[in-house]
């Protein structure tokens, strides 16, 4: 898979290159990563890139013109020219989430366009931009940390990444529900244990206090996410079960 940037700021988004598991994909190659300044595009004095918003008000509006002809350049060098997706990172977009950055895993050859100011000229997100999408309902200065944020949730869904092949399929919202809680030595911080079943070497039972705490989770913290998925018998069970226990213990 091949991620290419558009962004005034290649330096903030190269750092997302540098450290821990997008890093490491880099560097075996699963992934690479073009970061595209759309300042080489211009031919206005300074490189310019901006310009006043027609109808007056505050701010600067990005151009048309050099973010296409970035776009252009980085579709024109798309590896084994395969098709390209241009995602605009911004608040106005759908919201973000699993499904998407998994469907986002599928293309061969992904452009993530950066904002910044009040944004870009409306005609370039009509003319090239296929999907739109949003970290959240609040306003960033710019698209790079929302462009960090896709290429890291990306990079940790593809084959061969994360050492055990399980370990992204376990995270929360792959399976329509909150991960588990998770322990690790000691087993006993200041009067607080681990749940003896996670020692008892039972992997049956394990696997089961599992799936029930994150039912139960899910079902505390994110209610929608279980009504959008469908229980088995044996979940609706579980579920229970973890609601009899969490009552009995107040
Ligand atoms: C200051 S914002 C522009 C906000 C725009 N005037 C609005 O209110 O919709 C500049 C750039 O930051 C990025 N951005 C801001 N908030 C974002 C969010 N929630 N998700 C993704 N990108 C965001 C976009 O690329 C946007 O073009």
């Amino acid at each position: 898979m091949h991620i290419d940037v558009i962004t005034l700021f290649p330096e903030l988004v190269s750092a997302v290159s540098e450290y821990g598991v997008v890093g490491r994909a880099l560097q075996r190659q699963t992934v690479s990563l073009g970061l595209i300044n759309p300042r080489d595009y211009s031919d206005l004095p300074h490189d310019r890139v901006d310009d006043r918003p027609y109808g007056g008000g505050p701010g600067m509006v990005m151009q048309y013109a050099p973010l296409h002809a970035a776009i252009e350049d980085a579709r024109a060098s798309s590896p084994g020219k395969q098709a390209t997706k241009v995602v605009y990172l911004s608040p106005q977009g759908e919201r973000l989430d699993q499904t998407a950055i998994r469907e986002f895993g599928r293309s061969a050859h992904l452009v993530l366009l950066c904002g910044r100011y009040e944004g870009i000229d409306e005609r370039l997100v009509q003319a090239d931009v296929d999907e739109e999408w949003s970290l959240g309902d609040y306003v960033l200065s710019g698209g790079e940390l929302a462009a960090m944020v896709v290429i890291d949730a990306i990079v940790r869904t593809l084959p061969g990444v994360l050492g055990d092949e399980q370990s992204a399929w376990q995270d929360s919202f792959e399976q329509g529900l909150l991960d588990y809680p998770h322990y690790t030595r000691p087993e006993s911080i200041q009067g607080l244990d681990v749940p003896p079943v996670l020692i008892s070497g039972d992997h049956a039972e394990i696997e089961r206090w599992r799936l029930k705490q994150a039912l139960g989770r899910t079902y505390l913290r994110r209610p929608d996410l279980i009504e959008k998925r469908q229980l088995s018998e044996q979940e609706q069970q579980l579920l229970e079960e973890f609601l009899a226990e969490q009552s009995s213990s107040i």
